[in-house]
């Protein structure tokens, strides 16, 4: 197996440091020879790849390691670029979420108008992104976990059509995992599953052993009582704010019982609920800002301080994993079955043919071949129709730099109530975004 070089964009990312460990744990399964990190904010990113450098020292020494700002060094002799930016950091987040709450609507990193927000602020340096390693490595493939990962899967096929560029996100991986844990098998990777939808807006029609066996009753079991909620230790989605969003499973097994639900469905399908419990004051911003973005940071400078990771706690995850996983199904062409977010192109027979769209592929060697979904059902088309409409509303409006055309995508939202709401909500974002949007007319 040849070794690989990879570059991660937005090295100063909460996930980096867990994504490095996990690497260097992978190395027989996929072997690397360079890691580069690269990220706008050269005081954030120093702080983690200074631990990221120890921490490579220790266990892989043979790895090359540099960390920089300049693109042309970040982008040049690359196979894979990583990508995770916040653009705006955790500083936006917050306002995503209580500028669309101020109005009495859901206010989230993904969903709704705060989704919206973080879209039009994510498109320009993603494209840039996919620009460089264009320039400087055009073999390579542009793995991207960025947010909100269906607008810019949107953006992407539209104005980068012939990029090596693949959108991913790791809720159904994780909701899977829960799902594994909660009949006592070993991970998710024991289970075969079918889903289909859009990102941060998908089911999950069919989960089986790999005997064939049917999961899905024993499952539903589990979440007709809990949800997704488990009572297990701390980690990613562990938080009281996201344990919320993993009991609304439930809800959501009663308006559709024959499928289970991603728990992004929540803030769509209750979203009076999630607005009437939400503490619009103290957000999933600020608890980030104040937890994980703390511990991580603090167990870098811990681990800088002391000069050794041996000690540390920060461990791979399945975030971790199954990006590792894309990239050595696409280096070693080892025809995994991944859940990738793709054009529609008829694998969703009875939906939009130019919709990205979230459903298993298989990945090898020259890239990946969504699988046929078939018919689906009234119900999930028409909440897709909806959703998938706003998402291509806000590209346009960033590529037209039209005010209207983002006033419809806000008010096409099926949390906003009204076109009027969609404005009110809008005036304010343009103004908490004057620095990332375009200048809109
Ligand atoms: P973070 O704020 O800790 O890290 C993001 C980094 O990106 C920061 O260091 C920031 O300086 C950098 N950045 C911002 N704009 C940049 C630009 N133009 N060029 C280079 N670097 C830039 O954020 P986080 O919580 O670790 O999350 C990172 C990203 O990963 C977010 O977009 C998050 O939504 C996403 N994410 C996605 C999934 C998924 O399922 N797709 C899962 C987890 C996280
Ligand atoms: C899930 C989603 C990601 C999202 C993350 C937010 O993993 O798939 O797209 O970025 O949750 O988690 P956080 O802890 O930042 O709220
Ligand atoms: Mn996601």
């Amino acid at each position: 197996m040849e070794k690989k070089s990879i570059l991660i964009a937005g090295g100063g990312s909460t996930y980096t440091a867990g994504i490095v460990v996990m690497m260097l744990e992978y190395l027989d399964k996929f072997p690397v020879r360079k890691i580069k990190m690269y990220d706008n904010d050269e005081e954030r990113q120093q702080k983690v790849a200074e631990a990221c450098e120890i921490i490579i020292k220790e266990r892989a020494p043979e790895i090359e390691f540099l960390y920089t700002t300049d693109p042309e060094e970040a982008f040049t002799d690359v196979d894979f670029v990583m990508a995770q930016l916040r653009v705006g950091k955790y500083a936006m987040r917050e306002q995503d979420e209580k500028i669309p709450f101020k109005h009495g609507v859901v206010g989230q990193e993904t969903c709704g108008p705060g989704g919206i927000a973080y879209g039009m602020r994510s498109i320009g340096p993603i494209i840039q992104l996919a620009d460089y390693m264009e320039k400087y490595s055009p073999e390579a493939w542009l793995l991207n976990y960025s947010n909100p990962a269906a607008i810019v899967a949107e953006a992407t096929r539209r104005l980068k059509p012939d990029s090596k560029i693949i959108n991913i996100c790791d809720m159904p991986i994780c909701l899977e995992e829960i799902m594994a844990r909660v009949i006592n098998k070993k991970s998710r990777k024991e289970m075969d599953v079918q889903y289909f939808g859009l990102n941060h807006f998908g089911w999950w029609t069919s989960i089986k052993d790999k005997e064939g066996n049917d999961l899905m009753p024993e499952i539903k079991a589990h979440v007709a009582k809990y949800g997704y909620a488990e009572n297990t230790p701390a980690g990613q989605h562990k938080e009281e704010s996201w344990l919320e969003a993993m009991r609304a499973g439930k809800q959501l097994l009663e308006i559709e019982p024959d499928f289970l639900s991603n728990t992004y469905l929540k803030y769509y399908l209750m979203a009076d609920e999630t607005v009437a419990h939400a503490n619009k004051d103290y957000t999933r911003a600020n608890e980030i800002i104040d937890g994980r973005e703390k511990n991580v940071f603090n167990e870098c400078a811990r681990i800088v301080a002391n000069g050794s990771a041996k000690d540390t706690t920060i461990a791979s995850s399945e975030h971790a994993v199954f990006i590792v996983d894309l990239a050595r199904a696409l280096a070693y062409n080892t025809k995994e079955r991944m859940l990738l977010i793709t054009e529609n192109k008829g694998a969703i027979e009875n939906f939009s043919s130019d919709a990205m769209v979230e459903i298993p592929c298989i990945v090898g060697k020259d890239g990946y071949e969504p699988m046929s979904v078939g018919k689906i059902p009234t119900f999930q088309k028409g909440l897709m129709e909806q959703q998938v409409a706003s998402e291509k509303l806000v590209v346009d409006a960033w590529v037209e730099g039209s005010y209207q055309k983002l006033w419809q995508a806000i008010t096409m939202s099926k949390v906003v109530p009204s076109a009027q709401v969609a404005k009110d909500i809008l005036d304010d974002l343009i103004v908490a975004n004057q620095e990332f949007w375009p200048v809109l007319s």
